[in-house]
């Protein structure tokens, strides 16, 4: 278990929708939390209410609630039945974009306040590099980019590495294969596409595990509930405790770029 007191930041992004950017983000929040963390999950995807639906939840109220000054942070924030924290972002997230000096020091003090509570932040992004999803990529201490086996999914995820790296000189970019035959496949996927990287961005991806394809999960997702809880035993179920566990195994960040703190205001700030 780590011991730093800041919360650690993950944003999950991929570059085509709809290749399991919520799956995994769901998922791993839960499995992390399994394991003794603390975990909150930012839904940051405009609109669509996904991560509460693939977390089996309802949230009465959401982001926008709270820079409205209707509702605090804790009062639009949802305890899921698996523990963690949920952040129901929807249109609160492009308004994020447009806050005053005074409403951002109320988001900065209130998401710092949870500081010392919460060990992981993940966040889960909108398919694409629209300028908000890079706002919050920039904002993040490890980026995650979900990539299947296809050619619109690899290019399409090499296309948003590249302006990572050459448009926001950002590193921490880890590759997860997700709906792969095995782990052996997923990491010849990661093997490809980090030697295109290398070769053209002259910059290597991190890896971190892969989730094999599993029909159980799109099962458990009509039923609402994450496949952690429906089918705790079968291989994607396994393979999100396998990388919950990496992610717990990596070593920090610098103490000083990390935390609630500095995410909030490197947002906060970029978009004014
Ligand atoms: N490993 C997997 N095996 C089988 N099905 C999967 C897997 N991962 C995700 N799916 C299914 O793929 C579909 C899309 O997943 P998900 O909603 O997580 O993608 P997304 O990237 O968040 O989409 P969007 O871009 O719309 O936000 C869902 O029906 C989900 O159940
Ligand atoms: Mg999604």
């Amino acid at each position: 278990m780590k011991t730093t007191i800041r919360t650690e930041v993950i944003g999950v992004a991929s570059g085509k929708g709809g290749v399991g950017k919520t799956t995994l983000a769901v998922n791993l929040a839960i499995a992390l939390q399994m394991s003794g963390q603390r975990v909150m999950l930012f839904d940051a995807d405009l609109g669509l209410a996904n991560s509460q639906i693939a977390m089996g939840c309802t949230c009465p109220f959401n982001l926008s609630h709270f820079m409205s000054g209707q509702k605090t942070l804790e009062e639009i924030m949802v305890t899921t039945r698996h523990g963690v924290k949920l952040i129901p972002g929807a249109s609160g997230v492009s308004e994020l974009a447009a806050l005053s000096r005074t409403q951002a020091s109320r988001v900065v003090q209130s998401f710092s306040a949870l500081e010392g509570e919460i060990d992981y932040l993940i966040v889960d992004m909108a398919a694409g590099i629209s300028p908000s999803v890079l706002a919050f990529m920039e904002a993040c201490q490890r980026r995650f980019i979900i990539v299947r086996d296809d050619p619109s999914s690899i290019a399409d995820a090499y296309g948003m590495i590249k302006v990572l790296i050459q448009e926001y000189n950002l590193d921490e970019i880890y590759i997860v294969p997700n709906a792969v035959k095995s782990q052996s496949d997923g990491q010849n996927l990661f093997r490809r596409i980090n030697q295109v990287c290398a070769q053209f961005l002259n910059y290597t991806t991190h890896y971190i595990g892969s989730i094999e394809d599993d029909k159980l999960i799109l099962e458990g997702h009509r039923k609402y509930e994450p496949v952690l809880s429906y089918a705790p035993n079968s291989v994607s179920s396994r393979s999100f405790i396998r990388l919950a566990k990496s992610v717990t195994q990596i070593p920090n960040i610098s103490e000083v770029s990390g935390g609630m703190q500095f995410f909030v205001e490197r947002l906060v700030q970029q978009q004014n």
